[in-house]
């Protein structure tokens, strides 16, 4: 594919994974439509990025915003042959003080909002007979976590997620896999207390936390021509930590 002639949606693009992700598909040739809540954040990256990352306002949960923005960025940027589901949260907290509001808003955002995402992006995609799905899940649902019932949960549904729309969409050529990052350096972590964040990384086998670059080398070869042959995997990105 000629580079700047393609176009990639990612979610959650403002800071963290999402942003590094963005970063790496633009060196690919990518433009991305540069999708999260973060207005302030999107604003200064366009501006340091330039005109290959594009951003846009947009709430994963709301399908009426899902709809409407996925359908401006396709005509303002066709074709769009790639979506990143990255946006995600956490409320963590032990089962015992977990109400329900913090299970649904976890739940809604990192597993409702893909499906939105995916259901919109995928019906563009399945008219051009191409198209690549990258969905970020985590660690934590292939080996659990403690007070992440919840997170964990949202992560183990992608991974179902995945390997159906994998079987669903490859008819159409339309491939779909997920990355299960480990522990990674983001504004998401940092906010754990310094205690936790040491206990995990001292349980690594590469003995130190990965970086959002890891995660975006990864996604670009998935999203890109180089694994045309890869579809419905889970690839985690870990330092070994689920090993
Ligand atoms: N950091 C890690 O260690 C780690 C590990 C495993 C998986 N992940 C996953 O990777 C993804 C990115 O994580 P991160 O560490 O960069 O987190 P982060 O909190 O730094 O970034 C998440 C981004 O998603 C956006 N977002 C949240 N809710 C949204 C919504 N409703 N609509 C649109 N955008 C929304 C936020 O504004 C933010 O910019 C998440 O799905 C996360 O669960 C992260």
């Amino acid at each position: 594919m000629t580079p700047g002639t393609r176009t990639a949606i990612v979610t959650g693009a403002a800071r963290g994974i999402g942003l590094a992700v963005s970063e790496r598909l633009i060196a690919d040739g990518w433009t991305i439509a540069a999708c999260d809540m973060l207005e302030d954040r999107l604003r200064e990256e366009a501006a340091r990025l330039g005109d290959s990352y594009r951003p846009y306002r947009l709430d994963v949960t709301s399908e009426n915003d899902v709809n409407t923005v996925c359908e401006r960025i396709a005509e303002e940027n066709p074709p769009v042959l790639g979506l990143v589901n990255n946006a995600g949260v956490t409320r963590d907290s032990l089962l015992m003080r977990m109400d329900a509001e913090a299970w649904d808003l976890v739940l809604k955002v990192n597993l409702t909002g893909a499906f939105l995402m995916t259901k919109a992006v995928s019906r563009q995609m399945m008219r051009r007979r191409a198209g690549s799905i990258v969905n970020l899940s985590s660690v934590v649902a292939l080996v659990g976590s403690a007070g992440q019932a919840n997170y964990a949960a949202s992560k183990g549904g992608l991974i179902g997620f995945t390997k159906s729309l994998a079987r669903e969409l490859a008819s159409r050529n339309i491939r779909v896999n997920a990355i299960a990052p480990g522990f990674i350096e983001t504004e998401m972590t940092l906010s754990l207390p310094e205690e936790v964040r040491k206990g995990y990384a001292e349980r690594i086998p590469l003995g130190r936390m990965g970086k959002p670059s890891d995660i975006a080398e990864v996604t670009a070869f998935l999203l890109g021509d180089a694994s045309s042959y890869v579809n419905g995997i889970v690839i985690p990105v870990d330092g070994g930590l689920s090993t």
